[in-house]
């Protein structure tokens, strides 16, 4: 299992419930390499006292979320140089149409039209050198990054075609529910890391009063019933919300709060979220003290992602007829 999130803001619940916490409940059942994709991170400006500042965030934050560094690699990206080299080769089996053709790429060059840089583009092919690097089979993650995810596939499936077999083809694992968690300000967009309306999205580090404010604020529909419908996309969201933090079905919500307000139903949902947050956030500030011991985690992550990763691309350029003693 591969996956990876990248520090290029705080995190939200969105990311939380779309990733993180499916790998806490995978690592289990599969062998998990999980990064902060820094590499991915710069491929939108970056202040470098930030980026450095928030990678080691993250890296408490996969450990207070329950990721276990003596089940999975927990590393960052760019302490491992496979994943540049991979990059490399397979911008060599990817055509220019396809990756612009990429959603998210559209949606950045838009949103960053002074700074659509080559990295932008080459985004989702750096992504499937890190998904394949690892020989993977599961790729955890939002339904924004499904597109990506199936890029990756087509690449694997089109290097074995033309060298040999070589890679896994993976899969997206997409949960219901959590996988896009939409904006509190408007639903018909996803909850963002880089939302500028500070309402919008909640993130892993708001503090309870905050996280409710918030809740409170959030967008509703027309309507009074707490009920999960096309139509109330606000409220569908809220419950999609509830349920994902409570571990309750969307039936079993709307039977909760049948006959109840939107006000209170919006407390009881912020009230829900804080409960789950706040003991994140003390373990998260416990692992930024304990310096050293973070550190080791990630040399020990990046030394069993070098491993597995140079396994991969040896016989990558090996398969490409790369001279080799
Ligand atoms: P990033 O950092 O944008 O998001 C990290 C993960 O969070 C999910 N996500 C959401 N899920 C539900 N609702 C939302 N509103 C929401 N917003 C974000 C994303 O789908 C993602 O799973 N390119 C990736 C990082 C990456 C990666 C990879 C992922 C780099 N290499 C290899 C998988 C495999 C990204 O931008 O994630």
């Amino acid at each position: 299992m591969y996956s990876a999130v990248q520090p290029s803001g705080n995190l939200t619940i969105g990311n939380y419930v779309g990733a993180v916490r499916n790998w806490v409940k995978l690592q289990e059942e599969y062998e998990g390499y999980f990064a902060i994709a820094d590499l991915h991170a710069v491929t939108v400006r970056q202040e470098p006292a930030e980026l450095r500042a928030r990678t080691k965030e993250l890296a408490a934050l996969y450990l207070a979320c329950g990721i276990d560094p003596e089940k999975c690699a927990l590393y960052v990206q760019s302490h491992v140089s496979a994943h540049a080299e991979l990059c490399w080769l397979l911008n060599t089996v990817t055509y220019v149409g396809e990756a612009s053709r990429m959603t998210q790429f559209k949606d950045k060059s838009q949103k960053h039209a002074d700074n659509i840089n080559m990295g932008l583009m080459d985004y989702p092919v750096l992504m499937a050198a890190d998904i394949l690097l690892y020989q993977t089979q599961a790729v955890p993650v939002g339904i924004d990054q499904k597109q990506h995810v199936e890029l990756a596939r087509d690449l694997a499936i089109r290097f074995n075609n033309r060298y040999g077999e070589t890679f896994t083809v993976p899969e997206p694992l997409i949960f219901k529910g959590g996988a896009r968690i939409a904006s509190l300000q408007d639903p018909l967009y996803k909850m963002s890391k880089s939302d500028e309306n500070p309402n919008a999205s909640v993130f892993l580090s708001d503090d309870r009063d905050t996280v409710i404010r918030k809740f409170k604020r959030a967008v509703t529909d027309s309507g009074n019933e707490v009920r999960y419908a096309e139509e109330k996309p606000g409220i569908s969201n809220l419950l999609n919300i509830y349920c994902a933090f409570k571990g309750c079905t969307i039936e079993e919500a709307e039977r909760e709060f049948e006959g109840v307000g939107y006000g209170d139903f919006k407390l009881a949902v912020g009230e829900t979220v804080a409960d789950v947050l706040t003991p994140i956030q003390k373990r998260q500030r416990e692992l930024l003290i304990e310096k050293e011991e973070l550190k080791r985690i990630l040399e020990g992550g990046a030394e069993r992602a070098y491993k597995a990763s140079r396994k991969t691309l040896s016989k990558v350029y090996r398969k490409m007829g790369f001279y080799r003693e």
